[in-house]
């Protein structure tokens, strides 16, 4: 915890995440077969989706289905390049802030959704807390979580050598801020908030290098496809997915507003113009609205 008593952030300001990480780095493999086993869980249309750390965008052709799309992170470079991407589609919005303090109202999503960013979060609970209370009653959240459970960090400890053991539920910290989880740890977590998970896939089975460049990589994602449903049974990748519905979810407020301030959560009356600002008119913090990015991170 911070002094302030919240968790710590990791900080992907300024971040060439994009280029460092995806473009030319091999792991068209990891996009594929995350793509697939996302359109086999996500409902296909909807009201309002929110992607919790989006990053650059990678996935927003995903959402084409949806009438309104946050892209919501702590970073705002990263959002400013998923704007330069997306261009200026309208169903997008820009929303930089932190994921234990949401910016939005009760009830407000029917779909959320959250890939490869649950490692950096130092509390779940927190942050499963946050969505149950934006997430829809009939809402569903679709999280991407990295497995410590999976057959190369078993044989790793088998053969000595890595001293965490895969079968403890406790997530394990590898580096600073970045955590894998037990996929029955994930479950009990996600039951406590309220969520009820409802369908797992087990996703990127063949995460190897050496695999991955003799074998074409739409052969590989046809394989990967084929074994995603035994996640049902038993989880054994690096990387899951689980859909979980949220039964005990808070109705919308009847207001029909879309932000909360993140600091008192009073709903937001519509934003002033000159300057684009959002004034809570409870605890009178200001909220920036900058080149259609609204900037929840630090009140102006
Ligand atoms: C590894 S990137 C993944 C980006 C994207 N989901 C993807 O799959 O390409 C992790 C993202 O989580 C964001 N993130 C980490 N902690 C966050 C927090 N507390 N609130 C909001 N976003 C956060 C980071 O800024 C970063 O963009």
């Amino acid at each position: 915890m911070d002094p302030a008593g919240q968790p710590p952030v990791i900080d992907y300001e300024g971040s060439d995440y994009r280029s460092r990480f995806w473009e030319g780095q091999g792991r068209s493999y990891e996009d594929r077969v995350e793509r697939i086993a996302l359109r086999r869980l996500l409902p296909p249309r909807g009201d309002t989706l929110i992607d919790l750390g989006a990053g650059f965008g990678r996935l927003a052709d995903e959402y084409q289905g949806y009438r309104r799309v946050v892209l919501f992170d702590y970073s705002r470079s990263l959002l400013r390049e998923a704007q330069e991407r997306l261009g200026d589609d309208p169903r997008f919005i820009y929303v930089a802030g932190n994921w234990y303090n949401l910016p939005f109202v009760d009830g407000l999503f029917d779909a959320l959704v959250q890939v490869r960013t649950i490692h950096h979060a130092a509390d779940v609970p927190a942050l499963f807390g946050e969505l149950a209370r934006v997430a829809y009653p009939a809402g569903h959240y679709i999280l991407e979580f990295a497995s410590k459970r999976n057959l190369k960090a078993m044989l790793r400890y088998h053969l000595r050598r890595q001293t965490w053991s895969p079968y403890e539920p406790e997530p394990v910290e590898f580096a600073a801020l970045n955590f894998d989880f037990h996929p029955d740890w994930i479950r009990e977590r996600l039951c406590e908030a309220g969520f009820e998970p409802e369908e797992i896939r087990a996703v990127s089975y063949f995460r190897l290098q050496p695999l991955k460049r003799l074998v074409p990589t739409g052969l590989l994602a046809a394989l990967d496809r084929a074994l995603q449903p035994a996640g049902r049974w038993v989880q054994l990748t690096p990387s899951v997915f689980v859909r979980s519905a949220n039964p005990r979810g808070n109705a919308p407020a009847p207001s029909g507003a879309f932000f909360a301030c993140p600091s008192c959560r009073t709903p937001l009356p519509d934003r002033e113009e000159t300057p684009p600002r959002l004034i809570c008119p409870s605890c009178a913090l200001i909220w920036q609205v900058e080149n259609n990015l609204f900037d929840f991170k630090e009140p102006v």
